[in-house]
């Protein structure tokens, strides 16, 4: 086999069969190579948050961007984007004129990229990135919460917003709705359709449903 020629190398190997042995070692292989991928790019930072708290970062498209930020019209203030992925829904609302414009990340690489992005925008040390577990925010002064994750997750979510942010506040969800609340205003159509969620008309349901209770 040493003289061989790469082709009939190729050729011998084409022709072998890999048995089970084989079939199970790539299998390992290849799941070792995602398990990495998965935990040293994809999700890193997030040893400590709970398997089913994790959600994985799929970008915001273009559309469901605009209609977040047509959902906004008429706000001001800051806004906080929880899971804010490599920045563009917190760059977009500063260009709006939301100030201070933060966005909560725990993947190290997206807070980077994040700051390379506002950095090209010329927005550097205009928005803030942060590199922190968004269960662990202190949501009580924020006005305008934008949130892009998974429908998993947010059910738990909605009682930590309803618990910590102000009757004036508003939120604003992209992709999937919130549950058990009712929006306020919809945005959008299919995978790019955005949910708009009155805090003050959420906490006024909730006690009339208590009192009939
Ligand atoms: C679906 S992506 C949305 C990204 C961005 N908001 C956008 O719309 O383009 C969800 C993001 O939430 C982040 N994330 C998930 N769980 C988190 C947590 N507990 N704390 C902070 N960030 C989290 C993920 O790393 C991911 O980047």
């Amino acid at each position: 086999m040493d003289n061989d020629t790469p082709d009939e190398v190729f050729a011998e190997l084409k022709t072998e069969h890999l048995g089970g042995w084989g079939v199970a070692q790539i299998a390992v292989g290849s799941g070792l190579a995602v398990y990495a991928m998965w935990v040293g790019i994809l999700q890193p930072g997030f040893r400590r948050v709970p398997l089913r708290l994790q959600v994985p970062y799929i970008p915001a498209s273009r559309a469901q961007v605009a209609n977040v930020i047509t959902l906004l019209r008429g706000r001001k203030g800051s806004l906080v984007d929880l899971g804010s992925g490599d920045g563009r829904i917190v760059l977009e609302a500063h260009r709006q004129g939301f100030a201070p414009a933060v966005g909560y990340e725990l993947n190290p690489w997206l807070i980077r990229l994040s700051n390379f992005h506002a950095w090209r925008a010329g927005f550097h040390g205009k928005v803030t990135y942060r590199r922190e577990d968004l269960w662990k925010v202190d949501l009580t002064e924020c006005k305008n919460v934008t949130v892009f994750l998974a429908p998993s997750v947010l059910s738990l979510l909605q009682d930590k917003l309803q618990a910590e942010l102000p009757d004036d506040a508003i939120v604003v969800a992209g992709r999937f709705p919130f549950p058990d609340w009712k929006p306020c205003r919809i945005e959008g159509q299919g995978v790019d359709r955005a949910w708009a969620y009155s805090m003050q008309a959420q906490k006024q349901h909730n006690s009339r449903k208590n009192d009939k209770l």
